[in-house]
């Protein structure tokens, strides 16, 4: 099936809604197993002109990936849904996502989960990674994937003076007290990292590769900013110390299996090798441009990550 390039804008649109346990790979088996997917982080597609996004469309389309694969703060609450579904009617090939925080921004985390496996249920080409088991992409190789969430582990949360709009913008914390918030992401830190630990145990020994789709990095060795990993005053928020600590765990116990970790959210690129099996590649952004960090080869010898720029 060709692509079909959608001549429309990517305008505000309908709202999204919450991951218990997740949904089966809908039609992984029947479709065609991919060979280039097309990885893009941190879009922010709300501050894209429409300009900027069918040039961005076009080039995306040129390359003819068998799939795309994006790693969250698509676009900010109302928008998102609109932009995944003009992504699906252009591109018509699977589009694997998480969600960043950017995208719960205007309602609550549990609404914006609900609203998004809705609109995935409705659609053959939309899969919410959070809410999804493992992918085969390839005889041995598998794709799976949850948010993940600034969870406060990491770095010196007491005394640093950071707070994201986060805390303003998604009604869980805007309706919190302040003295509940650290609390709050370590919740969510931990039950990114649970979901995430039941599908990476539930993997046959067969598979040898595995890509992990998250927002945030789990480790402080893949939080990039400007060539260097972050200060105690930002790790609270820019790393998700309980995934880290599953695939940590994971990796070590599987030796043979290959983990490839593709993350966002500091907008600065990046990579970091944790293990010999346990790499972590961290996406480049910067608003009002939209970009393709990398065509991603998968074969039955694992994902190659090439960088297709470099942050100027
Ligand atoms: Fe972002
Ligand atoms: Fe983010």
């Amino acid at each position: 099936m060709d692509f079909i390039l959608v001549r429309r804008p990517a305008p505000r649109a309908q709202r999204l809604d919450a991951c218990q346990s997740p949904s089966p790979a809908k039609d992984a088996s029947a479709r065609p197993t991919p060979t280039t997917l097309a990885w893009i982080t941190d879009p922010h597609f709300d501050h894209a002109k429409l300009e900027t996004w069918r040039d961005w469309a076009e080039e995306l389309l040129s390359h003819q990936p068998d799939g795309l694969i994006m790693t969250g703060d698509l676009s900010e609450g109302d928008d998102v849904s609109y932009q995944l579904q003009c992504l699906a009617e252009t591109f018509a090939r699977p589009i694997y996502f998480v969600l960043g925080n950017h995208d719960f921004y205007g309602k609550t985390i549990g609404e914006t989960r609900r609203r998004m496996i809705e609109l995935c249920r409705d659609s053959d080409h939309l899969h919410y990674l959070t809410d999804t088991g493992p992918i085969s992409l390839a005889e041995n190789c598998v794709l799976v994937g949850d948010d993940g969430w600034g969870d406060a582990t990491q770095g010196d949360y007491a005394g640093s003076i950071v707070r994201l709009n986060d805390f303003a913008l998604i009604e869980d914390f805007r309706a919190a007290d302040p003295s509940s918030w650290q609390a709050m992401l370590q919740q969510e830190g931990r039950q990114s990292a649970e979901r995430l630990r039941q599908k990476l145990n539930s993997l046959p020994e067969s598979v040898k590769h595995v890509l992990i789709a998250t927002h945030v990095p789990p480790f402080r060795e893949a939080c990039w900013y400007e060539g260097h990993t972050t200060n105690d005053d930002w790790a609270p928020f820019f790393v998700c110390g309980a995934v880290g600590d599953v695939l940590m765990e994971t990796a070590k116990a599987n030796t043979d299996r290959m983990h490839t970790v593709l993350c966002g959210h500091t907008h600065h690129d990046g990579d970091a090798e944790l293990l010999p099996n346990l790499v972590v590649h961290t996406g480049y952004s910067r608003y009002g441009t939209l970009d393709i960090e990398s065509l991603i080869q998968v074969t039955t010898a694992g994902f190659t990550v090439p960088r297709t720029k470099t942050a100027p």
